[in-house]
């Protein structure tokens, strides 16, 4: 076991390099430090032959909260150098298979990153939800595209406009998942599913999913560089700085005075 940080765990064994939220007091929330160690691990992943599957994944009761609300405020990716960034692009042009099992909560990008996985197993307990409105922010991970995708426009209204939360089952019903289980069961059938990857010819699988994804690869990769921008923007406006700090002070937020 490799511990990166305390707060993500890299695991690697029999072909399989796993990325682990485990910051279970704060909802494995992600700080811009646990963003460098997963972009870190993903870029070892990538160039170590003897990895040939990766596996995102948290504990049963929850996967992870988003980021984290007082990191953002105290340092705010300042630029397209920043964590965040890195490990979005590492993610999205992660040429091995990747698998996410995923329990409880999903917020923002606990959601958002499971667009780039290849196969996703969720917990009966799985609640998945893109809140960026509600805190006076705007997709991310290339969601503004994938999400009307994946879900047509007008569900992906409800999830990005509105924030609405949707079930495990919704997610299956979506295409966001490809099965739903048992919590207790939900890692283990990912990682079952890891092994077959393993066995398989990884230059096959580099190049089926290469092939599944170059229609819009370069689409991907410009949504996300815009989103980027327009984040940078918003979380520096007041909207976003009154929803981050109503988070952080337990209260809700008040947008009446915000133009
Ligand atoms: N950033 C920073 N701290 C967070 C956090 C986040 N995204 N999510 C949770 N926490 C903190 C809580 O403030 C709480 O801190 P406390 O112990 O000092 O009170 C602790 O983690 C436990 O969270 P809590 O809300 O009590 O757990 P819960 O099981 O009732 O709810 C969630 C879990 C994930 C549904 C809820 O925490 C939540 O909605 N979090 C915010 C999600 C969000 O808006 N993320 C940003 C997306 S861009």
């Amino acid at each position: 076991m490799n511990e990166t940080t305390k707060d993500i765990l890299v695991h690697t064994e029999a072909g399989v390099s796993s990325i682990r939220l485990h910051r279970l007091e704060r909802k494995n929330a992600v700080t811009a430090a646990m963003y460098a160690a997963m972009a870190d691990a993903l870029d070892a992943a990538r160039d170590d032959a003897q990895v040939r599957v990766l596996m995102f994944h948290g504990d049963t009761t929850v996967f992870s909260a988003g980021n984290d609300i007082g990191d953002f405020l105290q340092q705010p990716p300042a630029s397209q150098d920043a964590h965040v960034f890195r490990f979005l692009h590492a993610l999205a042009t992660f040429p091995k298979p990747l698998i996410a099992a995923v329990c409880g909560p999903a917020v923002g990008i606990g959601t958002t990153l499971l667009l780039h996985c290849d196969l996703v197993y969720a917990g009966e307990n799985a609640v998945f939800s893109m809140p960026f409105v509600n805190l006076g922010l705007c997709p991310e991970a290339a969601s503004s595209l994938l999400v009307p995708q994946l879900m047509g426009y007008h569900r992906a209204a409800e999830a990005l406009l509105l924030g609405e939360p949707f079930t495990a089952g919704t997610a299956l019903e979506l295409g966001l998942v490809n099965r739903v289980l048992a919590p207790a069961e939900c890692l283990g059938v990912a990682q079952a599913q890891a092994r077959k990857l393993v066995a398989k010819p990884l230059a096959s699988l580099i190049e089926t999913k290469r092939l599944m994804k170059s229609g819009q690869a370069a689409q991907v990769l410009a949504a996300m560089a815009q989103e980027a921008s327009s984040f940078g923007r918003l979380l520096r406006e007041p909207a976003a700085r009154e929803a981050l700090s109503a988070f952080m002070q337990k209260r809700q937020p008040d947008f009446s005075a915000v133009p």
